[in-house]
C-alpha cells in the first residue's frame, strides 16, 4: 500500500504530477484545493466561506479542511491500493491530525514528495496558467500572497516529515514527463 503526500509550493506541479501517479499507482486521489474549488462552484455554505480565504491567497482554518478529509479518507476501502493527498497537509496542525488518523487506521503515510521549483518559475507558471483558468487566485498579487503563505505555514511541514524520515525531495524543474521518471524511481523503491 502506498500512502503519498505530494507538496511544494503554488505551481510546483502537484496537480500536474498528481494525474499520472494516480494513473500508474492506482491510488485515490485527494486534493483539497479541487474539493474546495468545487465547493465555490456550486455555492455550498462551506464554499462561500472557503472562499473568502482563498481570493485573498490565504489558508481556510485547520478544523474546516481538516474534519473534509477525514471524513473523505475514512470512505476509501479498506482493500484500496492507497492515497494521494495533493495540497494537504499544508500546516503542522493538519500534518499531526493526519498522521494519527493514518496510523489510527493501520494505514501509515509511507511519504511525502516534495517537489521543488525556483520562486522565478512558479510565478510565471501560474501567471501563464492565469490568463486561462478561471481560479481566482491566479492573479500576481495573490499569488505573491500565496508563495508568502507557503514559507511560513506550509514549509514547516516539509521539517516535519524530515523529522520522521519520510520525505523525499524532487527536483520539479523540466518537462512533465521527466519529473515524473523522477518520482516514479523513489515510489517505486517503496513497493
Ligand atoms: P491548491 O489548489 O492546492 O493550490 P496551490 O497549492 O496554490 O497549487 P496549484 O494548484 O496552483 O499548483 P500545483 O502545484 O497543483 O501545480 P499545477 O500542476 O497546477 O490550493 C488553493 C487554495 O485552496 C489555497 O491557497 C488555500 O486557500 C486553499 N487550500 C487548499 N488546501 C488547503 C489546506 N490543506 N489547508 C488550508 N487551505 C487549503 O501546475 C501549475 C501550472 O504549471 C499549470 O498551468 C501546469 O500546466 C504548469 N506546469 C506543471 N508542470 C510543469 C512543468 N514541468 N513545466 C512547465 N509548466 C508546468
Ligand atoms: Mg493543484
Amino acid at each position: 500500500m502506498l500512502n503519498i503526500i505530494i507538496s511544494g509550493a503554488p505551481g510546483c506541479g502537484k496537480g500536474t504530477q498528481s494525474e499520472l501517479i494516480i494513473e500508474k499507482y492506482g491510488l485515490k486521489h485527494f486534493s483539497t484545493g479541487e474539493l474546495l474549488r468545487n465547493e465555490i462552484n456550486e455555492k455550498t455554505e462551506l464554499g462561500l466561506e472557503a472562499e473568502k480565504f482563498i481570493v485573498n491567497g490565504n489558508l481556510v482554518p485547520d478544523e474546516m479542511i481538516i474534519n473534509i478529509l477525514k471524513s473523505a479518507i475514512e470512505k476509501v476501502p479498506a482493500d484500496a491500493n492507497g492515497i494521494l493527498l495533493d495540497g494537504f497537509p499544508r500546516t503542522v496542525a493538519q500534518a499531526e491530525a493526519l498522521e494519527i488518523l493514518m496510523d489510527g487506521m493501520s494505514k501509515p503515510i509511507t511519504l511525502m514528495v516534495d517537489l521543488e521549483v525556483p520562486r522565478k518559475e512558479l510565478i510565471n507558471r501560474l501567471v501563464t496558467r492565469g490568463e486561462t483558468s478561471g481560479r481566482s487566485d491566479d492573479n500576481l498579487e495573490t499569488i505573491k500572497k500565496r508563495l508568502e503563505v507557503y514559507e511560513l505555514k506550509t514549509a514547516p511541514v516539509s521539517v516535519f516529515y524530515q523529522s520522521l524520515h519520510k520525505i523525499s525531495k524532487i527536483d520539479g524543474m523540466g518537462t512533465v514527463d521527466e519529473i515524473f521518471s523522477r518520482i516514479a524511481t523513489v515510489l517505486d523503491a517503496k513497493l
